[in-house]
């Protein structure tokens, strides 16, 4: 015994090589997603600028073009080329289609333990975070992530999971706790996450927020950006989105519950009923829209 909580660095003495191994496989995110965040950044940029950073991966443009014509966006012209998808989409919602397209060949797996719908519920729970940080971080005056950089950062926010569902000695259907995770693998989700994401290139904003994402107050410069995360995580929970589907989005959610996180973030109460009501909107087409992604 020690004596002292685990630092950092020991704590990464703990985990097992096989698990590391399996993090050193996971294939990469494109490019395009950290370019196109870095594109987001600037001032000024156009619908070309999109198209030439999206030239460069011709698979996330094929399977972008088939999903814009796949009748969710209720076209009746063939969308052939990514010009016509920014004029009849328009290019803010292709940027979202763009980050979910990116992440689905990565996070889209059916997870054993912890509880979500066996029908892609894991996908729907990152991308309902998603939606509710970007609401969140266009809201908060406070939060450091931009909208953008807080959708890739929800869609992203449990990808250790992933790894970790691989290595969990319980019984299928049992939901894993933090302390589960640390037992089978030596650390928690949000550990790993961080590890994920640092290989991926991610911008320090969206990596370290993730890390922090179920210990917010211990974030340091990235706290209120862990805390967007966690105020869209607690809001989508009680809708249970990823849990049960369809997605019934029927119950109030008690400003209460979020009252403290809130304050930290600098929204203010009287803002609370937008917040939910443009989270409602963006989630209730959610199954149909990205689920083909
Ligand atoms: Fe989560
Ligand atoms: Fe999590």
């Amino acid at each position: 015994m020690t004596g002292h909580a685990p630092t950092e660095t020991e704590k990464w003495r703990t985990v097992r090589f096989d698990v590391l191994e399996r993090i050193e496989e996971m294939p990469s995110l494109s490019r395009v997603v950290t370019e196109f965040l870095a594109l987001a950044r600037r001032d000024v940029y156009s619908a070309r600028d999109f198209e030439a950073v999206l030239s460069k991966d011709q698979a996330l443009v094929a399977r972008l073009l088939k999903l814009a014509n796949s009748g969710i966006y209720g076209r009746s012209r063939t969308v052939r080329t990514i010009p016509e998808a920014v004029v009849l989409i328009g290019l803010e919602h292709l940027k979202k289609v763009v980050y979910a397209v990116s992440a689905a060949g990565l996070i889209r797996h059916a997870l054993r333990h912890y509880g979500y719908h066996p029908d892609q519920g894991f996908w729907l729970h990152g991308l309902a975070v998603a939606q509710a940080a970007r609401v969140v971080a266009e809201a908060s005056r406070a939060c450091p992530l931009s909208p953008e950089e807080a959708f890739v950062a929800g869609l992203l926010h449990d990808v250790g999971k992933l790894v970790i569902d691989e290595f969990l000695d319980l019984p299928a259907g049992s939901r894993a706790t933090l302390d589960q995770e640390r037992d089978a693998v030596g650390l928690d989700h949000a550990e790993l996450a961080e590890y994920i994401l640092r290989q991926w290139n991610l911008p320090e904003a969206i990596t370290a927020s993730v890390r922090w994402h179920h210990d917010h107050t211990a974030g340091g410069d990235w706290a209120l950006g862990a805390a967007s995360l966690h105020l869209g995580e607690v809001i989508c929970r009680h809708w249970r989105v990823g849990y049960v589907r369809p997605i019934d989005l029927g119950e109030d959610v008690p400003r209460e519950d979020c009252a403290g996180v809130m304050e930290l973030l600098g929204i203010p109460d009287a803002a609370w009923g937008q917040v939910i009501w443009d989270i409602r909107q963006r989630l209730v087409t959610l199954e149909d829209t990205y689920a083909g992604a």
